[in-house]
């Protein structure tokens, strides 16, 4: 019998709602929070705001969208964290009461596993396609930048993880620096399209391991650009494109450095990366060609599957329902999951 699951995602500063039936996105529907591009960043006591003003709306149109009817939903699956508490205190409340009014289980998911498992999302053109196990996972987004391994759908492990910034606050805290409305990894990327990625180099960090650091080459691009603003006014309105490409150069190589570091030592061809900074287009070229070079099995996420959605959320919980592991109603959101 079909399982058709009810998916929410609150934890930052998108609501999405998606209905998922046997693996398959029936609707995914995403309400952004525009608030937030003024402050730099994402205020998180508006962002609580805004979902609790959008979740009932969004819900109502993922599941007309879906084409099902509320009797057919056999579970609610919802983001647990990790995340803004606020934030993930609407879509859990709201997920409880969904369950216990439709007298269907809970399932939590924990969001950096869901971004890992959109890669087994179902569509019409991918049906054959999902990665083998081990699979070693590149996951980079505003909030996490972490080296996974899945041993199955729901065994994961940490391989490396970032020690201060993440690498989409990079994109968005050099972004600021040169006056860009957050988030700003998705303009550094087409300003990066026509500029020169050799133009500047900034002080790459020395981390061991497979763990990461952003903090460093971060300060490094606002020191180089205070010097040459002091000679230059206008250094940064001369320079955008080279700057965005240099900066977004030197972000990938890192990531890139880690991915193939990590393949190396565990050995594991299959793949993948995902998250926001999943949809950047350097680091898409970047890790396709290393496939082609080390005979990588590669997975990159679709776009619409790269940054916070419901539809990863829901396949998380698919997997979950098919093991029966449901939370109770007492279950509450975590910050750190
Ligand atoms: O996964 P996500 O939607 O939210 C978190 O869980 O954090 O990721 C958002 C992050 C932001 O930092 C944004 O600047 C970055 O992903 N991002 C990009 C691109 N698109 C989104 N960074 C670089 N290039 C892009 N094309
Ligand atoms: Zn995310």
């Amino acid at each position: 019998m079909a399982v058709t699951i009810l998916a929410i995602e609150s934890s930052c500063d998108d609501t999405s709602v998606a209905v998922v039936r046997d693996g398959f996105v029936l609707s995914n529907l995403t309400a952004g929070q525009d608030i937030h591009r003024a402050y730099g960043g994402v205020v998180p006591e508006l962002a609580s705001r805004a979902h609790q003003a959008n979740i009932v709306p969004v819900t109502d149109q993922a599941i007309k969208r879906a084409g099902v009817s509320i009797d057919e939903i056999d579970a609610v699956a919802f983001t647990r964290g990790p995340g803004l508490l606020g934030s993930l205190l609407v879509g859990t409340s709201f997920a409880k009461g969904f369950a216990l009014t439709r007298g269907i289980p809970l399932i939590e998911v924990n969001h950096l596993q869901a971004h890992v498992l959109a890669h087994f999302i179902k569509t019409k053109n991918r049906l054959a396609k999902v990665p083998g196990f081990p699979f070693l996972c590149l996951l980079v987004s505003g909030g996490h930048t972490r080296i996974l391994v899945l041993r199955s759908h729901l065994e994961m492990e940490t391989l490396g993880n970032t020690i201060d910034d993440a690498a989409g606050e990079a994109f968005d805290k050099c972004g600021k620096i040169m006056g860009f409305p957050y988030p700003a990894g998705p303009l550094i990327d087409e300003l990066a399209s026509s500029g020169n990625r050799k133009a500047f180099s900034f002080s790459k960090p020395v981390v061991r391991g497979l763990d990461f650091s952003f903090s460093g080459l971060k300060t490094s691009f606002l020191y180089f650009l205070r010097d040459r603003i002091r000679d230059d006014p206008r250094f940064i309105e001369n320079n955008k494109a080279d700057l965005c490409a240099s900066i977004q150069h030197a972000v990938v190589s890192i990531l890139v450095g880690k991915l193939i570091k990590a393949s190396v030592t565990t050995g594991i061809s299959d793949v993948g990366i995902a998250g926001g900074v999943s949809a950047n287009s350097e680091l898409r070229a970047a890790v396709t060609a290393e496939a082609e070079k080390r005979s990588w099995n590669l997975f990159i996420p679709d776009l619409s599957y790269t940054t916070d959605n419901a539809a990863m959320i829901g396949i998380t919980g698919y997997f979950k329902y098919l093991r029966g592991e449901f939370a109770g109603q007492d279950v509450v959101p975590l910050a750190r999951y």
